[in-house]
């Protein structure tokens, strides 16, 4: 996977300002900053949301549940856009999340901070108030590596939701994601963003990725952040989201950039065939 094609780390493209970045090295660098800088892009992915919940439903979002919310970017976006919006957020690991409060949210003020309820549990618990919209960003729902899992997560998640609600997922896909490789982007000019696909095992379908971080100094943050995933494929995915229940299911194909067909355009639309490049992003909604 090169940094020009449709990967899935390019859906991020940061649309945040330049900050300024002499110094940064690997001993002392800021591991959930430099993350949140290469690979999240909570406006591109907010917009997408609402855009689909209301074209959908007719109604703006204002109930979000964010799983494998981490430092909760997302939800920080969402909340700042509406002062009736409220969000809760589900995370195993007090870290991330802790940063994302002091990073995310305390700027933003303490209205914002306070229509946020974090959730120090496992994402198969239930809400506190039924979401109108669940997501599951960043592929970290591939945690889940068996079927009876992904079904049993998938089916806890519908029975939470509102009557109506969406469940929105990402991943990836195409011949591209199952190549042992490295894949390194520059970001801002400031430091090198790696993703590695480190192992995929076609009779496990285990995928071990990592995330490492080279800066102008010559030094090197080697596995910042490493994952062990089964690889799920987006028809495996649509079914097992039917066997759990939901009613119908989309898939949201990126589009290509007009300027440079190796290129995405970061403009999701309803697609149910998709286009068979080397490596394509897509997000999956499924009605309740
Ligand atoms: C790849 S990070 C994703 C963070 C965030 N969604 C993002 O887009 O950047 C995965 C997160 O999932 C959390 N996690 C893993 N398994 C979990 C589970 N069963 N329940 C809740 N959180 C879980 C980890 O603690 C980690 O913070």
């Amino acid at each position: 996977m090169t940094p020009s094609t449709k990967s899935p780390k390019n859906k991020k493209k940061n649309k945040g300002k330049k900050k300024k970045d002499r110094g940064l090295s690997a001993g002392t660098a800021d591991r959930y900053e430099l993350y949140q800088r290469s690979v999240n892009s909570p406006e591109t992915d907010v917009d997408f949301v609402t855009r689909v919940f209301e074209e959908l439903r007719g109604r703006p979002l204002r109930r979000l549940r964010e799983d494998f919310c981490g430092t909760a970017a997302f939800a920080a976006e969402f909340l700042g856009r509406h002062p009736e919006n409220r969000a809760e957020g589900f995370d195993l690991d007090p870290k991330p999340c802790e940063w994302g409060k002091r990073h995310n949210f305390a700027p933003k003020g303490k209205d914002v901070a306070e229509r946020m309820t974090w959730h120090l549990a496992d994402v198969r618990s239930p809400a506190d108030v039924p979401p109108e919209a669940t997501v599951a960003f960043n592929f970290s729902y591939w945690c889940f590596k068996s079927r009876p899992e992904m079904v049993a997560y998938f089916r806890s998640v519908r029975e939470d939701l509102a009557p109506d609600g969406l469940f929105f997922i990402d991943l990836y896909g195409g011949p591209d994601a199952l190549i042992e490789q490295e894949e390194v982007r520059d970001i801002d000019g400031a430091f090198d963003y790696v993703w590695e696909q480190r192992s995929w095992e076609p009779g496990s379908g285990t995928y071990r990725t990592a995330i490492h971080f080279r800066f102008r100094d010559g030094s090197e943050m080697r596995s910042a952040f490493e994952y062990e995933w089964r690889f799920w494929h987006l028809t495996e995915l649509r079914d097992v989201l039917l066997d759990a229940g939901f009613q119908e299911v989309e898939s949201y194909f990126e589009g290509t950039d007009p300027d440079d067909p190796e290129e995405g355009d970061g403009e999701f639309t309803a697609d149910p065939i998709g286009e068979n490049c080397e490596a394509w992003l897509a997000y999956l909604v499924a009605r309740k």
